[in-house]
C-alpha cells in the first residue's frame, strides 16, 4: 500500500549563510602557515582578487561595513553641528558613523519606487553646514549618483553605502566606486561573506594618505610595509579597522566563487518574481514555519533619531514609514532549494486564496 506523502513543514530560515565548502581548506592553510598572520597573506590575496573587479579603487578590508562607514566619515574630520545627509530607510550603522563624529544626521525620505533617497528632496536637505551625503543603494539597486552630483555643491563628498551591493553595477560602473568613498558589507547575511567583514573603497586619491594612516591604527605602517620607511610611528588618528587574517581566509574561499554565488541568488530571486508577481498586493501576510521578516525601522522616528536629526519629506508624505510597515522580506540565500521556494510561494498563494 502506498503511504500518502506528508507535506514538508520543516522550518525555512530567512537566511542561511553561504558556505562554498572551500573555507575549511583556506583555514587549514592558514593554521599550517602561522606566518600568514604577520604577512597578511589572505588579506593580500583577497585584495588582489577584489582589484580585478574594483580596478580604480583603493581597497581597505575592514571588520565590517559599519567600520568601513566609520572610517570613511572619520576622513571627513567633521565638527560638532556639521550635517550629513542620508536616507531614513537604512541601518543604524549609516547614522552612527555620523553621530559618532559629533555631527548631525539629516534624514531624507525615500522614493517608493526604488526605496532609495528621494532626490527631489535633496535640495531642501542641503544647508551651509552640509559636509557629506551618504546615499544607500538599497538591496543593490543603484541611486542616481550622476543626478545627485548635479544637485549638490562640488565641495560635498559622496560616501556610497553599498552594504548590499557587492558586485552590483549601474551603467557598467560598480556600486561603491562612483562616490569619493564607498562601503560594502561581507556580513554573514550578505551573498558573499566571512562572518563579519566589509571593505572601504577609496576612489578619490586625495583621501588615500589619510585613509592609510587611520586604517593602520593612526600609524604610517603602510609606508613601512612598502619599504618607504625603516620604522613606523604614530602619525594621526585611527583605529584597528583591518579585517583579521582568519576572516580574510574565509572570505578568500568565497570570493573565488563570488560570481557563481551571485548568479545562484539571482536565479532564486527570479523564481520568486515569476511566481509571485501576479499576486503581489498589500496584505498582512503570515507564513507557516517560514521566516519572512520586516526590514529597517525608520531612523527619523526612532528615539535617538528624533534627538539627533531632522527629517526632510514632501508635505503630508512619509514614504519611509509607509514602506517600512508594508514590506516583507522572503527567505533568499545562496543554498535555498526549489522545494523551499515552492513552499514559500504556495504559502503566499494559499493566503491570498483563503
Ligand atoms: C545599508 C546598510 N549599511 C550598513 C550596514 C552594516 O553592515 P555590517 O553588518 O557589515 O556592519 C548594513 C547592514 O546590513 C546595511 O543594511
Amino acid at each position: 500500500m502506498r503511504s500518502k506523502q506528508q507535506p514538508n513543514t520543516s522550518h525555512i530560515p530567512f537566511n542561511r549563510p553561504t558556505i562554498t565548502g572551500y573555507e575549511q581548506q583556506m583555514m587549514n592553510d592558514l593554521y599550517q602557515n602561522p606566518g600568514y598572520f604577520r604577512d597578511r597573506h589572505f588579506h593580500k590575496l583577497c585584495g588582489e582578487l577584489l582589484k580585478t573587479w574594483y580596478r580604480n579603487s583603493n581597497i581597505f578590508l575592514t571588520t565590517s561595513c559599519t567600520h568601513a562607514l566609520e572610517l570613511a566619515v572619520e576622513l571627513l574630520q567633521l565638527q560638532k553641528d556639521d550635517e550629513v545627509i542620508l536616507p531614513s530607510f537604512t541601518y543604524v550603522s549609516t547614522a552612527n558613523a555620523v553621530v559618532n563624529c559629533g555631527a548631525r544626521p539629516v534624514f531624507v525620505d525615500i522614493d517608493p519606487a526604488s526605496f532609495n533617497m528621494d532626490l527631489s528632496l535633496l535640495q531642501d536637505a542641503i544647508t551651509d553646514r552640509t559636509k557629506a551625503i551618504i546615499p544607500v543603494h538599497y538591496s543593490g539597486i543603484s541611486c542616481d549618483i550622476d543626478r545627485m552630483r548635479k544637485i549638490i555643491r562640488n565641495d560635498i563628498p559622496i560616501i556610497e553605502d553599498a552594504a548590499h551591493s557587492f558586485l552590483a553595477e549601474h551603467h557598467d560602473q560598480k556600486l561603491g566606486t562612483m562616490g569619493e568613498l564607498g562601503c560594502i558589507s561581507f556580513d554573514y547575511t550578505k551573498n558573499v561573506s566571512c562572518g563579519h567583514g566589509g571593505m572601504l573603497l577609496v576612489n578619490d586619491s586625495s583621501c588615500l594618505a589619510q585613509a592609510e594612516i587611520a586604517y593602520e591604527i593612526g600609524t604610517d605602517k603602510a609606508k613601512f610595509l612598502r619599504g618607504e620607511k625603516d620604522f613606523f610611528e604614530w602619525a594621526g588618528a585611527g583605529s584597528k579597522y583591518a579585517l583579521s587574517e582568519l576572516n580574510a581566509a574565509h572570505l578568500y574561499a568565497q570570493l573565488q566563487w563570488a560570481q557563481d554565488i551571485t548568479q545562484k541568488r539571482l536565479e532564486a530571486w527570479h523564481y520568486y518574481l515569476n511566481n509571485l508577481s501576479p499576486i503581489a498586493e498589500e496584505h498582512n501576510l503570515q507564513l507557516q514555519n517560514i521566516e519572512a521578516t520586516f526590514h529597517y525601522i525608520p531612523l527619523h522616528n526612532s528615539t535617538y533619531g528624533q534627538q539627533t536629526g531632522r527629517f526632510i519629506h514632501h508635505r503630508g508624505q512619509d514614504n519611509t514609514q509607509n514602506i517600512s510597515q508594508r514590506m516583507i522580506r522572503l527567505p533568499l540565500f545562496h543554498g535555498i532549494t526549489r522545494e523551499e521556494q515552492d513552499r514559500v510561494i504556495e504559502s503566499i498563494k494559499s493566503f491570498y486564496t483563503k
